[in-house]
């Protein structure tokens, strides 16, 4: 395993590879989440040990998607473990990991020209956090560029992210494989998350409020309206969203859809803001 810090470095470790790349992009702090994109990154590969089939991970906290680019706690405060990351990402088999820092990838500082994500990335997660979006699907079009991958992995869990990466794709041709790896469930289903870590033993047991009533959505339980009006009185839950929207383009869908969708929300609970999503 390589673990490589300039874009000088990576391009002359990747000129090269004659098998595919996929590429696993991550901001670190890894989870259990991030292992399973790893895994479905090596096992979509051809293996073996003469396999030329390469995977990179990559770490780079991306202060665009961050409030102010980056000038605010939540970005400062985020967790840097690079150390920890490497050998979990060693261990899970994974070749190259590109980690650079802020100046490399941003040598002249904020960049001029950035990827607009439009109406797709002003919704859902994109009302409360505006430009993160554009801030996101800007750091992977330089990361898709740099790394040239056939196939990228990105968490189910983020399902705006997922759907605006993939449009983002289709709209400018990157030709790049892109592949959603199911959300990992906890006890009684709560998604996992880097979050997870700030909620008491109550905000857990209060949580699991949202997968309740996802999974009643998915079962026709309940209707949208009801199931909003149920969500937002769960004890401990600040609702935020609950939507039912198409999975490609993130318009909602009148209750009941008639085809494929996802149901989607975002709560706060002991002051942690949870997203969770299920195909219904
Ligand atoms: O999902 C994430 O961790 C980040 O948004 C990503 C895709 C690595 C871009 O910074």
């Amino acid at each position: 395993m390589k673990l490589i810090k300039t874009k000088a470095e990576l391009i002359d470790a990747l000129a090269t590879i004659r098998g595919n790349i996929a590429l696993v992009p991550t901001m670190g702090a890894l989870h259990e989440g991030h292992l399973s994109l790893v895994s479905a990154a090596l096992a979509d590969g051809s293996s073996g040990s003469n396999s030329d089939d390469l995977v990179v991970a990559s770490i780079f906290v991306n202060p665009l998607q961050f409030a102010d680019l980056g000038d605010c706690d939540d970005y400062r405060n985020y967790p840097r473990t690079l150390e920890a990351d490497a050998k979990l990402l060693e261990s899970a088999g994974v070749d190259i990991i590109f980690a650079p820092d802020v100046e490399e990838m941003y040598p002249q500082g904020t960049p001029e020209i950035w990827v607009r994500t439009g109406e797709m990335g002003a919704q859902l997660e994109g009302a409360s956090r505006p430009g993160h979006f554009d801030g996101v699907a800007t750091v992977v079009a330089k990361l898709f560029s740099l790394v040239r991958p056939h196939r990228a992995y990105f968490g189910q869990k983020d399902a705006q992210q997922l759907a605006v990466i993939k449009r983002m794709v289709h709209d400018l041709d990157l030709g790049v494989d892109i592949r959603g790896v199911p959300i990992i469930r906890g006890s009684y289903g709560l998604a996992e998350s880097s979050r997870n870590q700030h909620l008491s033993a109550t905000d857990r047991e209060n949580a699991l409020a949202l997968f309740a009533t996802l999974s009643a959505l998915r079962d026709r339980q309940t209707d949208l309206e009801q199931a909003r009006v149920e969500l937002s009185h769960a004890p401990g839950v600040d609702l935020d969203y609950l939507e039912v929207v198409s999975p490609e383009t993130l318009q909602p869908i009148p209750w009941p859809p008639t085809a494929p969708a996802l149901a989607l929300g975002a709560i706060t609970v002991g002051g942690t803001r949870l997203i969770d999503n299920i195909d219904i």
